[in-house]
């Protein structure tokens, strides 16, 4: 902490005393505020930030150590350096007790006072540290993704996504037999036809969108498709993207290779596979702007591999972090995202052995990284 940095309160009643330290604090580069009494002292800390209090013992009013305890007791993180007088070191050590920094006796030695506050505002600056690390361990926990959480409203929305198909189905059909009658030749006559068809292609939209969430949630595997193999992640990551030309092409996106050697090839299910790359790498590309860069890499991690889909887009902030696996988790607007992607991908890895999690800086991208075993072990239940 620099000494411009550093704000002073002196609290003494002397005010001869009391303004010729201040002047001299000041001149040596501190921000000095002054009280002449321990009410008026409590009342300026209100509203003034203020880092240490230099603290006469013996005032009128308010006595020093009475102030001091207010002073602990309302602003915990302030330092007090008290003053004693000539031969008062009871009160220098009630006050120590009492919470103080520590006491210097009167007549003051201005140097030996400005060494006392520069130790007193680094016990500031290491508490400052210390919170501000309680702090981002605290938000790296909730960045922890809740698994056990994620897969029981996992297995509920899978069920909720089955009961719904069959009831989207009779509205799609019923739909349908409505949409052929607007066909009819004596609705020719209808006045109110152009609203009646606006109507119902607002409902084939809809249908649309709760298809494409209860295919996202059922994973639309079919059993034969879904199959334990030796397959090649390179060779997969390339067809994912020739499958995303488009996006790709339409924002000029560049696409990095970082491929440790034999770090591509694994056995799991090619399908599932397949479909976290899809939602991966569709999330890459919405995330980065014309240019973008999308680096993918395969590497060897103890006893499996860690693949990264990493972007430099917008990223992700730290409020969001916490809540991007959650199912219907969303930032992106209605016709752009479901918020199943991630939830998807995640409940896919879990499932195949393996762990997804995410590194992201806002304004500079995002690193998705997926951990896959070499082999599969079946001693997961596939996803139906
Ligand atoms: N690569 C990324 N960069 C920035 N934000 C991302 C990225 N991937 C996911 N997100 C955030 O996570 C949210 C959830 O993603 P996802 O589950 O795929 O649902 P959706 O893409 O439909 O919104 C997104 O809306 C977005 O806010
Ligand atoms: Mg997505």
């Amino acid at each position: 902490m620099m000494n411009e940095a550093i704000h002073i309160l002196l609290v003494d009643d002397e005010d001869g005393f009391r303004e010729a330290i201040g002047k001299r604090l000041t001149k040596r580069g501190l921000s000095v505020s002054q009280a002449p009494d321990g009410m008026t002292g409590l009342e300026m800390l209100e509203k003034t930030p203020v880092d240490v209090v230099i603290l006469d013992v013996k005032m009128p009013g308010l006595s020093g150590i009475d102030t001091l305890r207010e002073i602990k007791r309302r602003h915990a993180h302030i330092q007090i350096i008290l003053l004693t007088g000539n031969a008062a070191i009871t009160d220098g050590i009630a006050g120590i007790k009492a919470g103080a920094f520590d006491y210097l006796t009167k007549p003051v030695e201005i140097d030996h006072l400005l060494n006392k506050i520069q130790q007193a505002a680094g016990i500031i600056r290491m508490e400052q540290e210390k919170q501000k690390e309680a702090e981002y361990r605290d938000r790296l926990e909730k960045k922890m993704i809740d698994t056990d959480r994620l897969a029981a409203l996992g297995t509920m929305s899978t069920g909720v996504a089955h009961e719904i198909n069959n009831p989207l189905a009779i509205i799609s059909e019923a739909t349908g037999v409505i949409k052929q009658m607007t066909l009819l030749p004596e609705m020719d006559s209808f006045s109110r036809k152009t609203a009646m068809l606006t109507a119902i292609e607002k409902i084939e939209n809809s249908i649309k969108r709760a298809r494409k969430i209860t295919l996202q949630l059922l994973g639309h595997v079919k059993k034969q498709e879904s199959q334990i193999g030796k397959l090649n992640l390179k060779d997969l990551l390339q067809e994912t993207l020739s499958l995303l030309q488009k996006e790709l092409e339409d924002k000029n996106i560049k696409i990095h290779w970082e491929l440790e050697t034999d770090a591509t090839t694994i056995e799991s299910d090619t399908y599932q596979i397949r479909q976290v790359l899809i939602n991966l790498l569709s999330n890459a590309i919405h995330a980065v702007g014309q240019k973008g860069i999308i680096t993918l890499s395969c590497r060897h991690d103890n006893n499996g591999i860690l693949m990264g889909v990493k972007d430099d887009g917008i990223g992700i902030s730290p409020k969001n972090i916490g809540k991007i696996f959650d199912p219907f988790f969303t930032t992106k607007s209605f016709d752009e995202g479901t918020g199943l992607g991630l939830f998807v991908a995640h409940k896919i890895i879990q499932t195949l052995g393996g762990e997804i999690r995410v590194e992201s800086t806002p304004g500079k991208g995002s690193c998705f990284y997926v951990r896959l075993p070499k082999f599969f072990h079946n001693n997961h239940e596939l996803p139906k």
